[in-house]
């Protein structure tokens, strides 16, 4: 890749592509007791899946073949996270040497194809004995990640040049550990949660926030001279009635918890007050260290990695967690990640700008699926024209941001193939690339087709 590039990518994770989940001497991390021991698709979706083989990527010529169609596409960036299990088995200590192999084998064969690698850290796959020991609740976590990902810094940091330590914090602890407290507590609603659980959930996510800013000590410590940032999922809050005061109220609180909150944590080093106290309202005991804030001050990420898919509608109910609802979609063809608003993108890219000193920005995440209707087969091809639109269009919005001045570096969709969607297991298709479960057959959809005319048409006129 020509220095300075803008990077056209597309994202995944270890835990949703690799599979090889007893291969090479990868220990267990907390999916593995999730999906096997715990059945959590079969709570939330109905059907048992696991991540066990998922798109056999830790194949090396399934994944030579990956790369393949990488090329075709025209991407030259590609995201993917390192399971820590894999390199650490107990999460510290013992080192796998064949696990840091077969990343530092991957790191090549991108750069052998011409594709810059962005790696994340941590993408939700937890190792299952130390997340035994309470997980990101321990403060002991904050050593154990950042001695991880020392590891990781003194195998790939040559070749590697973006580094992202975690990936969407929010959705992690107060998302899907909490899906599985529930099913392992057999609660009838596993998605339901409360704000007690929120409560308890903020000293996890705070010594997480934590673990960022002493990796990026470590990264600096080693003087890797890459760029190191984290990728947060933003969701501009719209409050359903904007001209009722209690929405009003509910869309700013949940604007603090899911955007503010990260955003200061990382931007500035510091975190909003109002959402401190929302959470210290049910759970007491949550307090924050002024020598935490200070460790995050000094050390601040080089850029933002954006995880954005919709805005959230937000309505006040005392029935959900911090009295607001937001997850209602008004959209008639509903996406699974929420309403489709491309320009809530360009409002957020430009918010960043304003409001947070203009830093580089990367988008990690950005992508869709709407179900069978939108994954049409027809002889070999198979058509999923809402999908090509939502990246058109949401590559508009990220593009015209830049043109009005955002620092914008790079777009990544979701996901370049269809994968191991989390609680949803293999029902949730979001691929440009159509994957056949039993038979890792690959068919390129036409979303892929679109974003290969998008990438070949701004790759080259654009400097970064
Ligand atoms: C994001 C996750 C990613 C994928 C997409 C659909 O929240 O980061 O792993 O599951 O949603």
């Amino acid at each position: 890749m020509a220095d300075g590039e803008f990077l056209w990518g597309a994202a995944s994770a270890a835990y949703q592509v690799e599979g090889g989940w007893r291969e090479g001497g990868r220990g267990l991390s907390k999916w593995d007791v999730y999906t096997n021991d715990e059945r959590i698709t079969e709570a939330v979706v109905g059907v048992q899946h696991t991540g066990n083989d998922a798109i056999n990527a830790y194949d090396r010529a399934q994944s030579l073949k990956d790369i393949a169609l990488m090329r075709d596409l025209g991407l030259n960036a590609y995201r993917f996270s390192v399971s820590w299990p894999r390199v650490l088995p107990d999460g510290t200590g013992r080192v796998n040497q064949a696990g840091l192999d077969y990343y530092s084998r991957f790191v090549d064969d991108l750069l052998a194809a011409g594709i810059t690698p962005l790696v994340t850290l941590y993408h939700w796959d937890f190792p299952a004995g130390l997340f035994r020991k309470g997980g990101w609740h321990n403060r002991d976590s904050v050593g154990w990640f950042r001695d991880y990902a020392a590891l990781m810094f003194e195998a790939v940091g040559d070749r590697v040049g973006h580094f992202i330590t975690m990936n969407e914090p929010f959705i992690d602890i107060f998302y899907m550990d909490l899906i599985a407290e529930n099913v392992r507590a057999s609660r009838p609603g596993p998605r339901c949660f409360t704000s007690q659980q929120y409560g308890r959930q903020a000293p996890a996510l705070h010594n997480l926030f934590l673990a960022h800013a002493a990796t990026v000590a470590e990264y600096r410590r080693q003087r890797q001279n890459g760029m190191i940032g984290i990728a947060l999922p933003l969701s501009p809050a719209i409050p359903v009635d904007p001209g009722n005061a209690d929405d009003v109220a509910a869309a700013r609180l949940v604007d603090g918890v899911i955007n503010r909150w990260p955003l200061d944590a990382v931007v500035k080093g510091s975190y909003p007050d109002d959402v401190v106290a929302a959470l210290k309202a049910h759970n007491p005991d949550f307090a924050v260290p002024d020598a935490d804030l200070a460790t995050m001050q000094a050390n601040r990420a080089d850029f933002l990695g954006v995880n954005f898919y919709s805005p959230a509608y937000v309505r006040a109910d005392p029935t959900h967690p911090l009295g607001a609802d937001r997850d209602l979609n008004p959209d008639t063809v509903k996406a699974f990640n929420g309403p489709v608003r491309p320009e809530a993108l360009h409002g957020l890219l430009l918010r960043i700008r304003d409001e947070y000193g203009n830093p580089p920005v990367m988008i990690t995440e950005n992508g869709a699926g709407f179900g069978d209707i939108d994954e049409v087969r027809d002889g070999g091809a198979i058509h999923d024209p809402l999908r090509a639109d939502y990246i058109r269009r949401h590559v508009e919005a990220t593009l015209q941001a830049k043109a009005e001045g955002a620092d914008i570096r790079g777009y990544m969709v979701w996901s370049l193939f269809d994968n191991f969607e989390w609680i949803q297991g293999y029902t949730r298709r979001f691929g440009m690339v159509h994957v056949d479960f039993d038979t890792q057959a690959r068919r390129p959809k036409d979303s892929f087709n679109a974003y290969r005319d998008l990438i070949a048409r701004h790759r080259g006129t654009m400097a970064r």
